[in-house]
């Protein structure tokens, strides 16, 4: 089967055993053969200085807008912390957000989560960020606020396997692809 759907999976949280990232993984294997998700690591991307932004950006930069670029569709997934998105997800965004007017990540088809070990779910930050998703014009999924409170007792061997949390992102994940088949070619 061939891969028709390409879906960029980011994490705002660099730590080894990340719920965000736990989460990324376990919509990787079960979306359908035709779709596809690869997580995109933020590590080395450098804090955002716009006297480095001109004609020759770093080139971690430049392969983090190119992988946006190629993806049809990108699925985000932000800690909250101090009751924003992590610093490195919005320094993320600010990279990506440029150049100003051709931004990789405008018009592209987004869907946003976040988790935290707080019953409140991350929900500060997961407004946090579908603001700045707003200000890229990025063009995101009409969906209700997928966030995921307790996560830490709904991941297992890395995994999240609370059914209920499991089955309502997976169908903002499943409009999220009906958005990119929607898409004007
Ligand atoms: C600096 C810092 C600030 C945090 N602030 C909040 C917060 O405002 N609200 C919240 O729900 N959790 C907060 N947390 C807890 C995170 O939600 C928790 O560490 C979460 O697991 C991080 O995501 P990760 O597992 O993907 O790394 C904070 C954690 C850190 C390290």
């Amino acid at each position: 089967m061939v891969v028709a759907v390409k879906i960029l999976g980011l994490s705002g949280s660099l730590r080894r055993d990340s719920a965000h990232s736990a989460v990324l993984r376990t919509v990787a294997e079960q979306l359908p053969a035709s779709v596809a998700l690869l997580l995109y690591e933020l590590h080395e991307v450098p804090p955002y200085n716009e006297d480095l932004d001109g004609s020759a950006p770093p080139a971690a930069v430049l392969a983090l807008r190119e992988a946006v670029h190629r993806a049809d569709a990108v699925l985000i997934g932000s800690p909250e912390y101090n009751h924003g998105m992590s610093g490195v997800l919005k320094n993320a965004l600010d990279w990506i957000s440029r150049p100003h007017g051709k931004s990789t990540l405008t018009g592209k088809p987004v869907l946003t989560f976040t988790a935290s070990p707080a019953f409140t779910g991350g929900v500060r930050a997961h407004q946090q960020l579908n603001e700045t998703l707003t200000a890229i014009q990025a063009m995101q999924v009409a969906y209700p606020q997928i966030v995921i409170g307790s996560v830490t007792s709904k991941l297992e061997g890395g995994r999240l396997v609370d059914e209920a949390a499991n089955a309502f992102l997976m169908d903002g994940v499943r409009r999220l692809v009906q958005l990119v088949d929607n898409r004007p070619a």
